[in-house]
């Protein structure tokens, strides 16, 4: 027998309006766990509105919105939700620039609060157990992103796709279930894009991490099983990777018309 898998995240009537502008009209979409999602639309179509609305940096209209199958987090604050197992990239990168690569990804390990102030002010056991647990992890992310060698670098200095990548190192540090993505491939150059979308694959097939990602670039959808696409804030396609390719309405809303590979 098969079992059933997860709904990791559902939203239904998804709704956001900034004073008269809709900007999101009763959006209903959902990932699956275990898969990558792609999320594409034209500029403005409300891509980066959608993850702002699930991580609680702003608040629905109206809708609901559902994660792992029972737990509503239509209203949840920030911290909570990445608490919970959501991390994401910004499609503008807050680093720290004075921090090292290291610093960054180390600080971002403390946003997921494993140690009280008590434990941090005596220097208790568990709190240098987890400080030991947050380097050891710091590694591995840096590891597997190919950044070990640039450790010691300001985040300021590196090169753009390296800062991209960083933001991805940052957004793993919360060990999230569910990464949401905002073109984490803008501005990189061929060689970074490819590496981007292996590490991205491995996060999601070797350790399980289910991925939804917002992109222009179609190189996205060599990774991608299911996609969603979405023009002024409402949905135009539901289907998979390679279905999308071929759909009319989604060639004509978002690519014009305009043939591809
Ligand atoms: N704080 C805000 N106040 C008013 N309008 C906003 C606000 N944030 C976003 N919008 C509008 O909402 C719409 C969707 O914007 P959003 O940034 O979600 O699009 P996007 O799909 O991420 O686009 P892009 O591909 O350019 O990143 C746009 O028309 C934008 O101008
Ligand atoms: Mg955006």
């Amino acid at each position: 027998m098969e079992f059933q898998k997860k709904t990791l995240l559902k939203t239904v009537d998804l709704t956001k309006r900034f004073g008269g502008l809709v900007v999101m009209n009763k959006l209903n979409m959902q990932v699956t766990e275990g898969e990558v999602h792609g999320l594409l639309g034209p500029n403005g179509a409300g891509k980066s509105t959608f993850f702002n609305l699930v991580t609680g940096v702003l608040k629905p209209t109206s809708g609901k919105i559902w994660y792992d199958d029972v737990m509503d987090i239509t209203n949840a604050k920030p911290h909570k939700v990445a608490k919970l197992g959501i991390g994401r990239t910004f499609q503008l990168n807050p680093l720290f620039g004075d921090f090292t690569v290291e610093e960054n990804i180390m600080a971002a390990q403390f946003l997921h609060p494993h140690s009280t102030v008590l434990q941090v002010y005596f220097n208790t056991p568990t709190y240098r157990k987890n400080e030991k647990e947050a380097q050891k992890s710091t590694n591995d992310i840096m590891e597997m992103l190919n950044m070990t060698a640039i450790k010691d670098v300001k985040a300021a200095a590196l090169p753009h796709g390296y800062q991209k990548l960083l933001g991805v190192a940052r957004a793993l540090a919360v060990k999230p279930k569910l990464l949401m993505l905002d073109e984490p491939l803008g501005g990189m150059n061929p060689e970074e894009i490819h590496f981007t979308l292996d590490a991205i694959n491995t996060m999601n097939k070797e350790i399980g991490i289910t991925i939804l990602i917002v992109e222009h670039n179609m190189q996205v959808l060599d990774i991608c099983d299911n996609v969603t696409v979405i023009s002024f804030g409402e949905k135009i396609f539901d289907g998979t990777a390679e279905e999308v390719r071929d759909d009319k309405t989604v060639n004509e809303v978002y690519f014009g018309g305009v043939e591809y590979d």
